[in-house]
């Protein structure tokens, strides 16, 4: 069963937060952490604050359920500004060969992605959001 954290999903902004596992390289290993997936506000409504806001109240969610990290493939001048570096500082790669730096993770909790590296596994669903 797919479980997600929706922060907000109206006809004017959306954003989801998805459970993941990176894969270790060797396979043996699993690490749990969370995708956060294509978000969007339109076009009306942007550069008010709302994304910001919305990315900041879903790490604080995914915080307060436990997670330690969070992965996104997305714009790389953008995440930044929430904390979020290249996820190859760790070793952990994207399974679609995106460039580098659009491929991004964040420590909810310090020192959570240390000795973590491999691939991003992404469920199917991932597909349909
Ligand atoms: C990216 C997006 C969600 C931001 O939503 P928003 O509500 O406008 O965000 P905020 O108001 O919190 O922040 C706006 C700031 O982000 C910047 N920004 C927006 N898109 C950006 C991008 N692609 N790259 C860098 N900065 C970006 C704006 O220039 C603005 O900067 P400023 O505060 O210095 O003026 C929105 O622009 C959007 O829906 N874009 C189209 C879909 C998209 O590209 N989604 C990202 C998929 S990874």
């Amino acid at each position: 069963m797919l479980v997600f954290v929706m922060v907000s999903h109206t006809r004017q902004r959306r954003t989801l937060f998805l459970p993941i596992v990176i894969k270790s390289g060797a396979g043996d290993k699993e690490y749990e952490t969370i995708s956060l997936a294509p978000l969007s506000v339109r076009p009306e409504l942007q550069k008010q604050g709302i994304g910001g806001r919305l990315i900041k109240e879903g790490l604080e969610a995914c915080k307060k359920l436990g997670y330690g990290s969070v992965i996104v493939l997305g714009h790389p001048e953008y995440y930044p500004k929430f904390g979020f570096e290249p996820a190859s500082k760790w070793g952990i790669d994207d399974p679609f060969g995106a460039p580098e730096e659009a491929f991004m993770a964040l420590e909810l909790k310090e020192g959570a992605l240390e000795g973590v590296s491999g691939v991003v596994d992404y469920p199917e669903e991932f597909n349909d959001v």
